[in-house]
């Protein structure tokens, strides 16, 4: 007999959804072709690191990153995942709005990966608020704070605009461990509301997990308001495939002459 797990935080179970859905190399690829486009010579900041996918291969390599999320309970994993590779990376729990003051104008690249920025505020607790242009506008300000002039922000957001009907997606692989794995995530959109819906049942071996979580329905327009707001110029779409098929990677350069416009703290 199989039980049904809820799990009460992706965090448990996330990293073994990842392997099995999402492409950890082109994640790499794309993220060293984005530091190559801008020439990188400081810092960058992955401030959404998450449980650490993809940006834990780029500390192996090498790369200079800070490490910041607003989720504790993603940190946890990734000191874990991080102690796992021999690494010792300290992350940082931060929201987005407060980087520009904890980090004021210090990187050269922040990266917000991972389809993170349609998930803001939402990934704890699950609860989606309103959806607001305003607050998208906040979160990316907060970005723009933490980058000097002339910086990029590289961030992946869904490619296309999906059907009102769910869509169903079947993935097969193995975990880390070797034992197999089934995923099959059902995604409903509320374009009303701009509220989407993810469900994701999940087997790994012998048990399965079930979690959920809701985001934004965040276009490319919306993020190009909101780019524009935050003294973003020469917005352009990555060439090559992103860490999901469905997702496409932006690069924005913060301008050199203009400093980031004050956005009102009101969320
Ligand atoms: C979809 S997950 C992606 C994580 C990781 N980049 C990956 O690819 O697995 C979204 C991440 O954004 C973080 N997040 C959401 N809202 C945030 C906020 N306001 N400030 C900081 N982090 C936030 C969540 O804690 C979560 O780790």
């Amino acid at each position: 007999m199989t039980n049904t797990f809820a799990v009460d935080h992706p965090a448990e179970v996330i990293d073994i959804y990842l392997n099995v859905c999402a492409d950890e190399n082109r994640f790499v690829a794309q993220s060293i072709a984005a530091f190559d486009t801008i020439g990188l010579n400081g810092s960058v900041l992955d401030c959404a690191v998450g449980t650490g996918f993809g940006t834990i291969r780029l500390l192996e390599l090498g790369y200079s990153l800070v490490c910041s999320d607003g989720s504790a309970e993603m940190l946890d994993r990734f000191r874990h995942n991080c102690i796992e590779a021999g690494l010792s990376n300290d992350a940082i729990c931060a929201r987005w709005e407060d980087l520009g003051r904890m980090f004021p104008e210090v990187f050269d690249m922040v990266m917000c990966r991972g389809n993170s920025l349609a998930y803001a505020d939402t990934w704890d607790s699950d609860t989606a608020l309103e959806f607001d242009p305003g607050r998208v506008i906040t979160h990316v300000a907060g970005m723009a704070g933490a980058l000097r002039p002339g910086g990029a922000l590289l961030v992946d957001l869904p490619s296309a605009r999906p059907d009102t009907s769910p869509s169903i997606l079947e993935h097969q692989g193995f975990c880390p461990a070797g034992r197999p794995v089934t995923v099959i995530e059902e995604i409903s959109t509320d374009h009303e509301t701009r509220i989407r819906h993810w469900d994701v049942a999940m087997t790994v071996g012998h048990r399965n997990y079930r979690f959920a979580r809701s985001s934004y329905l965040l276009d490319l327009n919306t993020l190009r308001d909101a780019l524009d707001a935050c003294g973003f110029t020469s917005v352009r779409s990555l060439p090559g495939s992103s860490v999901r098929d469905h997702y496409q990677t932006v690069v924005a350069i913060k301008q050199r002459s203009q400093p980031t416009r004050r956005i009102a703290a009101g969320r």
